[in-house]
């Protein structure tokens, strides 16, 4: 299999400013009221430890895993609820936490089941929007970098489950 070119696009000094600055903006927003982070997996796992760790409101984490159906860089917009949260989120204060917005598919199917069990509040926080390619009218509350084209690899971010461990996020060439 050939080798996909990697290049530079954010250095994991980068990512910890925008993680920073992401986490004031939470802390801001709710004060000393106890929030529910939800991770989306599997794509924002590190991200997700690297916030939690930043914020200073009270919290809780809980885990969800959605697979989402399609081409190894493009989805099909068919989304799969593969492991569920283990906590209620009536009446909480709730961030979901993922990795990329792309065409909105996946993050559309997640909000609105959510929404369905009477969160007080429920935001969206994405490490990355590509908001270009929106294909559902959905938004993210919190954004750490928008990126216009491209797909990216590393920080948790896959490509056919390879490449999550690097440190820092990079666009696949040719993807
Ligand atoms: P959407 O349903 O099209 O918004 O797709 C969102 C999901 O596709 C994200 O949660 C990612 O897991 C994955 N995805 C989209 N773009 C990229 C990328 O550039 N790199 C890695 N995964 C991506
Ligand atoms: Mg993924």
């Amino acid at each position: 299999m050939d080798q996909p070119e990697l290049k530079l696009l954010y250095s994991r000094e980068y990512i910890a400013d925008q993680v920073h600055r992401l986490a004031e903006e939470i802390d801001r927003d709710h004060g000393s009221r106890e929030i529910l982070l939800i991770s989306v997996l599997k794509g924002s796992f590190l991200f997700f430890a690297d916030l939690v760790r930043a914020i200073s409101t009270p919290l809780a984490v809980d885990f969800i895993r959605l697979a989402s159906y399609g081409s190894d860089t493009r989805t099909s917009g068919i989304v799969e609820l593969r492991k569920d949260l283990e906590m209620s989120i009536e009446d909480r204060d709730v961030i979901i936490v993922e990795d990329i917005i792309d065409s909105g598919h996946t993050l559309e199917f997640l909000y609105y089941r959510l929404l369905q069990r009477g969160p007080r509040t429920l935001r969206i926080c994405t490490l990355i929007d590509k908001r270009s390619r929106r294909e559902v009218s959905i938004e993210a509350d919190y954004v750490g970098m928008a990126l216009e084209e491209g797909f990216v690899v590393g920080y948790g971010l896959d490509h056919d489950e390879r490449y999550r461990n690097l440190p820092d996020i990079h666009l696949m060439e040719g993807a």
